[in-house]
């Protein structure tokens, strides 16, 4: 049989890894011929995009500068399909890709989302009688993926993320007055990525010296509040707050949304900065980080690609052993030393749900993470990749220009 492999949602440094995961394991085992990549997530199945991946990665140096590579080789989507008694067209149009290319298992490499798309695809297809396999491998950078303990692309974030973090203290404390900066981090509805600030206390920084997360109460005073508070005691206050965190003033402002009905987020770094200068009027500044935490590989975890590496191979060997319907997940045994195992969960436990950050895990004022969390946060952030350069710059591995 062929198998055929598409990446989904909001890019990461690991994606790539994953695919590599499924290629080098694909190629490995007899019973597979060609391995295909869709171009554009599903939208590649539904409108018989393929490459042969076999006729593009060619050599061990090609899958090493793939691994290393950010965002999806292979495009992506946000292609939400409809439940299967609205409309079941799309999904005849994807079985007959299917079967035509004699393609025996479809992996699909994505977040909450793309689970939906794992669940209502291999009801679909066993609704039919076909044995075609669907598996998913997960991947965000907002950790918020149910039943694994994380997901690949969120250790290389946050690792940027501390980096970043750490870079914006050094440079906020060089005078003598007072200021605050404000970064603003991704993570939609959940807060992982923002908390996983608190790692640099495990380097003894103080800062961030607040943390707001959406998945607690905001309010404007309550946040000046904390602000005036915290600058007694910090000349240049650093505040680490999530995308999802919204302010009651905001609520009514028109939105725009993706096909999961999912707002673009980004702002609330500025609208803070704004509410600081009128209400407190000292130096203020926010810095979004915006897409450059989801691609900056020059910074990633080891540990995160070589998991993405593990576990695309996982769902291979998954699909060989007969299993559909399902997504692969970490399972932590211990923190130190750290150790994982992967095993595979129904698909259908996952899509279109969220983990959010754990109660336990933020402090009573709602503006801190405690300690515990940095224990669950540090393995994950481990190890450097030795990155290919060209003309002092990463390289990077393209198939389309
Ligand atoms: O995939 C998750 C994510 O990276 C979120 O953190 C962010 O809010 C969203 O994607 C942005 O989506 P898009 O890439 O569609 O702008």
């Amino acid at each position: 049989m062929n198998i055929a492999v598409a990446q989904s949602g909001g890019p990461t440094c690991a994606i790539n890894a994953s695919l590599v995961g499924v290629f080098s394991e694909a190629i490995k085992s007899p019973e597979i011929d060609a391995v295909f990549g869709s171009i554009n997530g599903i939208e590649g199945i539904i409108k018989d995009d393929l490459v042969n991946l076999r006729q593009i990665i060619k050599t061990n140096e090609d899958m090493e500068l793939l691994r290393q590579t950010p965002s999806t080789v292979l495009g992506s989507c946000r292609y939400k399909l409809p439940e299967i008694d609205e409309d079941s067209s799309v999904y005849e149009r994807i079985l007959n890709c299917l079967e035509k290319h004699r393609i025996g298992a479809f992996f699909y490499i994505g977040g909450n989302d793309s689970m939906d798309t794992v669940a209502k695809l291999s009801d679909f297809i066993e609704q039919k009688g076909s044995d075609i396999k669907v598996i998913g491998v997960p991947k965000t950078i907002d950790n918020d993926l149910p039943e694994t303990d994380h997901t690949p692309g969120f250790g290389s974030a946050a690792k940027y993320v501390a980096a970043t973090v750490q870079e914006i203290i050094r440079d906020s404390s060089v005078y003598s007055i007072e200021s605050v900066t404000i970064i603003e981090i991704m993570g939609r509805h959940a807060g992982w990525l923002t908390a996983s600030t608190c790692v640099l206390r495990a380097n003894d920084e103080i800062a961030p010296h607040l943390i707001y997360l959406p998945e607690s109460p905001f309010t404007e005073e309550k946040f000046l509040e904390d602000v005036r508070e915290m600058m007694a005691k910090h000349k240049a206050l650093i505040i680490a707050v999530s995308e999802g965190v919204r302010l009651k003033r905001d609520m009514d402002k028109p939105r725009v949304i993706d096909n999961f009905g999912h707002e673009y987020l980004s702002g609330i770094g500025k609208t803070l900065e704004q509410i600081i200068k009128e209400s407190i009027g000292c130096k203020v500044r926010s810095v979004e980080l915006n897409v450059m935490q989801r691609c900056s590989s020059h910074i990633c975890s080891k540990t995160d690609i070589d998991e993405a590496v593990s576990i695309g191979a996982a769902g291979v060997r998954a699909a060989l052993s007969g299993e559909t319907g399902k997504m692969m997940s970490f399972r932590r045994i211990s923190h130190v030393p750290y150790v994982i195992d992967i095993v595979s969960v129904d698909a259908h436990l996952t899509a279109n749900k969220e983990k959010f950050f754990p109660s336990k895990w933020i402090n009573s004022a709602q503006n801190d993470i405690s300690p515990d969390a940095i224990k669950y946060f540090l393995p994950l952030i481990q190890g450097e990749v030795k990155i290919a350069m060209k003309n002092g710059m990463p390289v990077h591995y393209k198939i389309r220009s």
